[in-house]
């Protein structure tokens, strides 16, 4: 064996190469302070490796990118945890960098003879920027896909050669899938190949000159790189891989819904690190001053002080305003990310669009599994033909103006108006002007209208354009007098079942598979009570077939609240068959494709795919 090793030795000098790595002087001995290069270098290697077994899944394009994401992240065995390791592992050494490089700063390791050292570490800085930058991207999300386009925007404003970096950077004048191709060969080849070689020359220059240690500590014993030095680095590492393994663990890289061009995500935020600069171009003052201003000039010239760093530190004052301008630009960045962070908190739009999204998200990965796969299209086209995604997002665009949902616009946004300006800007609630259809078709909703009427309808007091009156009359109309005249009788505690019954009929009548199961009894006490207003205790005023039956004024409740009665109500409420002269809605013949009005009434009667049978909410 030994034989063997120093013939290996004659052939390589490996001997002495071990020799020269790990024997390495460390002047004052070893710190804990020194193991943030090692650190790095940890991560990075960590990167390099979940990097290729992402590499192996993955599909770069715009119709399968998303799809092979998602098929990593929960399909394939452990993809989730190779995803989420590389997922925080980009944000652990953005953490890492910014301690490392503060630990230069205040040791005094950026001044002469290791300025050259220094600039190469900035040089690595930019790739893992750059890296973290293009892997946003990849899993073509709305989050990567939006924030991206809001960074290559920012390469478009760069003074002089704005459109030609964009260009490069897009992969061509428009942002989609070239870019995306484009990023991928940035990202997994380009900028890791350049990460190792300027690695390596930082490394190998670090040799040189060796640890700065700071001048108090100068006059302790020397150390050594091995086996001291390493056991700090060693612990250190782990304690960085098993925070890394906490997050993973705990919180689990996201996957936003798949990106759409034809969606404006109106949330769009970059990761945390960068949310800082994205803060800073918000302040009013620097918006005013353009975006290359606040992108391009003001980084740019912070950078030029950084690099600066070593000369300006000959001088003690130097040294002190380096240390300080650096903890100011930490303070300053930390300051706007709070600020951010509780903005966006408080900002009940970018809190409704993130939900919207992780929404979507949750239930592109539903359909997904529904199908066995993605289409060929790409999942997006799942999310496109799905009612429970598209229904509220057309009940917002069309519905929400008169009506409500649930106190919402059907996605979750509140529906406020914004007065004032500057600090005295307020939002109030815009009052609705039809009634709340959270509950249309549902038993609840029958008995509303049975015993509150005047509740459910009030909103029709705000009827705008309503030149005839129609919100008046509805409120004074047959029914609203109905309703009053027989609100005791129905609400009578020996009644309690026939009102019941009432409501189970016109459930039946909708159809709707998502009320649970019908009381055949009750819906067809329910029946016979409709046309005979006979109550167990006393009579109803008059029967409600009396008047609603066809051809006697009222509404139709004939398949009241099914898929066809809704379709043909939503296209002609001013139908004979409706609300005939009194209608007040617009009728959308001819606005909604059948497409849309498919999957809008799909969606109000809760007719779409549910994972487990059970109603989804
Ligand atoms: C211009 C305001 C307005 C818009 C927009 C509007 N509605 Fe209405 N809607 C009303 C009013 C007012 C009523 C009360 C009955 C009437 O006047 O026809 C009503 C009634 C209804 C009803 C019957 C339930 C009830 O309250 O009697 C349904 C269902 C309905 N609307 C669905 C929709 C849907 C779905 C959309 C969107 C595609 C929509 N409406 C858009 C004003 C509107
Ligand atoms: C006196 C005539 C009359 C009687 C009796 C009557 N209704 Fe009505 N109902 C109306 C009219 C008219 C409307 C339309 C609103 C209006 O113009 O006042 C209406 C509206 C409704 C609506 C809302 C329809 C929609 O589009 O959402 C429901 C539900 C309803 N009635 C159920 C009943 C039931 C159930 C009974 C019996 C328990 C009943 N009504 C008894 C006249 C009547």
């Amino acid at each position: 064996m030994n034989a063997l090793l120093n013939w290996l030795d004659s052939r390589t000098g490996y001997k002495h190469l071990i020799q020269e790595a790990l024997y390495e002087p460390i002047p004052g001995g070893a710190r804990w302070r020194y193991v943030w290069g090692s650190t790095l270098s940890f991560v990075f290697m960590t990167q390099v490796i979940t990097g290729f077994f992402l590499w192996s899944a993955y599909s770069p394009s715009t119709q399968s990118a998303w799809e092979s994401v998602n098929y990593i992240q929960n399909e394939m065995a452990f993809g989730w945890l190779v995803r989420g390791i590389h997922h925080f592992a980009a944000q652990a050494m953005m953490i890492l960098l910014a301690l490392h490089f503060f630990q230069v700063i205040i040791d005094g390791a950026y001044k002469a003879p290791r300025e050259v050292n220094f600039w190469l570490g900035l040089v690595l800085l930019q790739i893992v920027l750059g890296l973290s930058l293009t892997g946003y991207l990849l899993p073509w999300d709305q989050k990567g896909y939006y924030a991206t386009q809001v960074a290559t925007n920012i390469a478009g404003v760069t003074p002089v050669i704005g459109s030609q970096v964009q260009q490069i950077a897009q992969g061509g004048s428009t942002y989609g899938h070239q870019t995306l191709t484009r990023f991928f060969a940035l990202h997994a080849g380009v900028l890791p190949t350049l990460l190792v070689a300027f690695l390596a020359l930082h490394i190998a220059v670090f040799r040189r000159h060796g640890i700065k240690c700071p001048d108090q500590h100068l006059s302790k014993p020397q150390g050594m790189f091995w086996p001291d030095q390493i056991l700090k680095d060693a612990i250190a590492c782990l304690a960085v891989l098993a925070t890394i393994l906490y997050f993973v663990v705990t919180k689990g890289a996201e996957l936003s819904s798949p990106a759409d061009p034809a969606e404006a995500y109106s949330a769009p935020r970059p990761e945390w690190y960068f949310l800082f600069l994205f803060r800073f171009l918000k302040f009013e003052e620097i918006d005013k001053l353009g975006l290359a201003f606040g992108a391009i000039y003001i980084p740019g010239l912070v950078f030029t002080i950084i690099a600066l760093m070593p000369f300006i530190g000959k001088w003690k004052l130097g040294h002190r305003f380096n240390v300080a301008f650096s903890l100011g630009l930490l303070l300053g960045a930390s300051y706007l990310t709070v600020l951010a962070l509780r903005e966006d908190a408080a900002d009940p739009d970018y809190v409704a669009a993130v939900k919207e999204a992780h929404r979507d998200s949750v239930r592109a990965v539903v359909l997904v599994r529904r199908d066995g796969g993605a289409p060929p299209e790409g999942a997006l086209s799942l999310l496109k033909s799905d009612p429970l995604t598209q229904g509220p997002r057309l009940f917002a665009r069309h519905c929400s103006s008169c009506h409500r949902y649930d106190g919402h616009d059907g996605t979750g946004r509140m529906i406020v108006i914004t007065k004032g300006e500057g600090e005295h800007k307020t939002t109030e609630p815009v009052p609705p002007q039809a009634p709340d259809l959270g509950k249309f078709g549902t038993r609840d909703w029958a008995t509303d209208v049975l015993t509150n009427y005047h509740d459910v309808f009030a909103p029709l007091k705000n009827l705008t354009l309503d030149e005839k009156n129609i919100g008046e009359r509805f409120l004074a109309g047959d029914m609203a007098k109905w309703v009053t005249d027989n609100k005791a009788a129905l609400t009578d505690p020996a009644n309690a079942d026939d009102l019941k019954a009432l409501a189970e009929f016109l459930v039946q009548e909708s159809g709707r598979k998502d009320q649970g199961s019908i009381d055949v009894l009750l819906s067809s006490a329910g029946k016979e009570l409709f046309s005979s207003g006979k109550l167990k205790n006393g009579a109803l005023s008059s029967s409600c077939a009396d008047c609603h039956d066809p051809g006697n004024g009222a509404p139709t409740l004939v398949g009241y609240g099914s898929e066809a009665w809704l379709k043909r109500f939503i296209q002609t409420p001013d139908h004979a068959d409706f609300y005939g002269a009194n209608n007040a809605m617009v009728p959308f013949v001819g606005k909604l494709s059948d497409r849309e009005l498919q999957l809008l009434v799909d969606w109000m009667t809760g007719n779409y795919y549910r994972p487990d049978g059970a109603p989804v909410h």
